[in-house]
Parts: structure tokens; sequence; C-alpha cells
């Protein structure tokens, strides 16, 4: 989850190593969403995934959660129109599918708030490029040593906003004319990201209806089941795959998905708690749960599962903050106190 913590350049610090492998007892570890390319860079200090620093910074990261014995993912996000001026690399404009701004304000680097940008309109070119920027950092993912990828195509990134109504209203063969045209994007990226690296590699996540960052999704049940549809025979890692309260994507979409399919229960409710998680299990909707807040701040969280032990609570004003505070130290649980005690700071 994104939480700014990456040097200016995109390269991740020591501290991110720390904090991944504190949670290493996770079954797979799925990181914050990683640029491919400057292009993609939707806030200032996220990390990304194009240079040769990149890399060395995320192959300390891999190394210390397989040290711990965990898996990781890195998550692929091309922020599309996100983004703005102040907080880019390239400081331009960035582009999108059509230009369509976000709603304002908009966070920009330092802390600061400004007026959205209109994006500039992709060009079939830009489009490719993409694509290509998304295999290029997929490849740099595996040379960094992650077991796998995951692509952003959920909350409002570049992928979302070729699949949503608002965002894409282009006429040509990736845009609204038919649904076919409307999946092009996303099925183009993936697919080609599962040649580059191994479709057992590639995971994708979804949000449909998700109206995250001013998304609109009148009817998402038809363009993802289509999409769905169109990748099921891939043989991808996962679906990771969020409900929304006017869609219910995980019934919805589990006839046409035949891999494994990951829910993610939470968006815009409490985090997701073990109970949470049990149901969807219980009722079959999915095979595994994602958990995120929980994890941010219980760096321990299936053992505390395990014990049915009391959940640190998130520290609010310190998400989006740098360093190490309320980053890697939560306490853990204290392996000899019993179900309800906490251990000394990490
Ligand atoms: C601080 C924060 C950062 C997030 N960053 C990302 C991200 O980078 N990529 C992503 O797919 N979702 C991101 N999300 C959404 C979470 O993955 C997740 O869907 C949401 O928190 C609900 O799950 P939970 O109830 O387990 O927290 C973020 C959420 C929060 C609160």
């Amino acid at each position: 989850m994104t939480r700014f913590r990456a040097a200016e350049d995109g390269t991740p610090l020591p501290v991110v190593a720390d904090y991944y492998a504190q949670r290493a007892g996770a079954g797979l570890i799925i990181t914050e969403g990683i640029w491919p390319s400057r292009a993609g860079q939707s806030g200032w200090r996220m990390p990304g995934l194009e240079t040769a620093e990149h890399i060395k910074g995320w192959q300390a990261v891999t190394e210390a959660v397989h040290a711990a014995g965990g898996r990781i993912f890195a998550q692929l996000m091309h922020g599309g129109r996100q983004g703005h001026p102040l907080s880019r690399l390239t400081a331009d404009i960035p582009a999108g599918p059509s230009s369509v701004p976000v709603p304002g304000p908009v966070h920009v680097r330092d802390g600061g708030k400004a007026d959205p940008v209109t994006p500039r309109v992709m060009t079939p070119e830009d489009i490719q490029q993409a694509v290509r920027d998304h295999v290029s950092a997929a490849r740099n993912a595996i040379d960094a040593g992650f077991d796998g990828v995951e692509l952003h195509g959920a909350n409002s990134y570049l992928i979302h906003q070729f699949l949503a109504d608002n965002t894409n209203l282009r006429d040509d063969e990736y845009g609204r004319r038919t649904i076919e045209d409307r999946i092009r994007f996303p099925v183009e990226v993936v697919t080609a990201v599962a040649n580059a690296i191994g479709a057992e590699r590639t995971g994708l996540r979804l949000s449909p209806g998700n109206p995250q960052f001013g998304m609109e999704e009148a009817n998402p049940g038809p363009v993802y089941r289509a999409l769905v549809g169109a990748l099921d025979g891939l043989g991808l890692a996962y679906l990771h795959l969020t409900d929304n309260a006017d869609y219910p994507a995980l019934t919805d979409l589990r006839a046409h998905w035949h891999g494994v399919l990951i829910a993610n229960v939470g968006e815009n409710r409490e985090p997701t708690s073990r109970a949470d998680g049990d149901a969807v299990l219980l009722t079959g909707r999915a095979d595994l749960v994602s958990y995120g807040r929980a994890f941010i701040a219980n760096p321990d969280l299936p053992r505390r599962f395990e014990m049915n032990s009391v959940l640190n609570t998130i520290d609010a004003d310190h998400l989006y903050t740098h360093g190490a505070t309320g980053y890697t130290d939560y306490p853990l649980l204290d392996a000899r106190a019993g179900s309800q005690q906490h251990a000394e700071p990490v």
C-alpha cells in the first residue's frame, strides 16, 4: 500500500526492506503501487521500477523478504490521468485515455495541495509505449528478485481509466464504441506481461464500479465479464477483486474465472477483519483474502489471527509521511505473554 517511503528518484530506501520483511508471515505480500515508467508516476516519493537504481533498491527488499521466509509480488501501477506536474520527476502534465481531469484538489509533493490538471490524451503510440513500459518494468521486477507482478487495474489508475465510462471517451479501437474496444488496452497489457515473465507470475487487480477519485461505471457487469472472460484462459497467477456496494463483483465474476480468486473486501469500509475474511472463504466467494490496513498496523497479522489476539490500531497521521515512524515501529505480539499482550516496539 502506498506509503511514500521511496527516495525522490523512486528508489526504495532501506526502511522499505525492513517494512516488508516484518510482514513476511503473509502467504503473499503484494507491494504498494510502483510506477513502471516516469510517464506513469502519480505521486512524489512513490517508488519506480524503471532504472538500475530502482532494481538495486528492490533487490534489497526481495532479499530481506525471502530471507524471512516470505513471497512478494510487485504491484505495477501506472497513474494515467492521476498525477500532477508538481508530483512528477518529469514535471509534465500526465496523459490518460481522455482529457478528463480527476476531481480536485489533488495532493502534490511535500504535503501540498493543488488544482487538478487536465490530462493530455494518449496517442496510439502512447498506448503502445505504456504496454512496453509495463513489460519492461515486469522484467525489471523479476531481475530484482520479485516472485511475480500484480497489474493494478483497480482504484482509478490507468487500466481502470480505460474501463470506466467517464474517463474513456475515445472513439478509436481503445475507446467506448464497443466493449471489445473498452477492454482492449487491459487485455493487451496483461497478455504482454504474461508473455514476457510467465502467466504464473502475473496477477491482476480489479475493482469494478469503485467510485474512488471520481470514476463512474454505470453498468460494470458486461464490461468486467468480458474482460475476465478474455483473460481466463491465460493461466494467470490470480485475479484480485474488490466488491462494490452497487455491484457484487465476487459473486458475478466467479463463474467467468477458473483460476485463483483473491478477495479484498474492505474498500470504503472498516479495515477487513478476520471475521470478514472468514465469511468470504466460508461462502466460497474467493480462494484467498487480502488484508491492507490491518497489515499496516500489525506486522505479525497471521499470528494474531491464529491466536485471536487484539490488533494494533492504525496510525493515520503517519500513513503518508516519510521514515520509520508509523511505518516500521508497530509492536509485535509478545511470544511469551499470551493472546492479549503487546511486545516492546521492534
Ligand atoms: C494508505 C493506503 C494506501 C493504499 N495503497 C494502495 C496501493 O498502492 N495499491 C492498491 O492496490 N491499493 C491500495 N490501497 C487500497 C488497499 O489495498 C485496500 O483495498 C483497502 O485498504 C481495503 O482493504 P483493507 O480493509 O484490508 O484495508 C491503499 C489503501 C490505503 C488505506
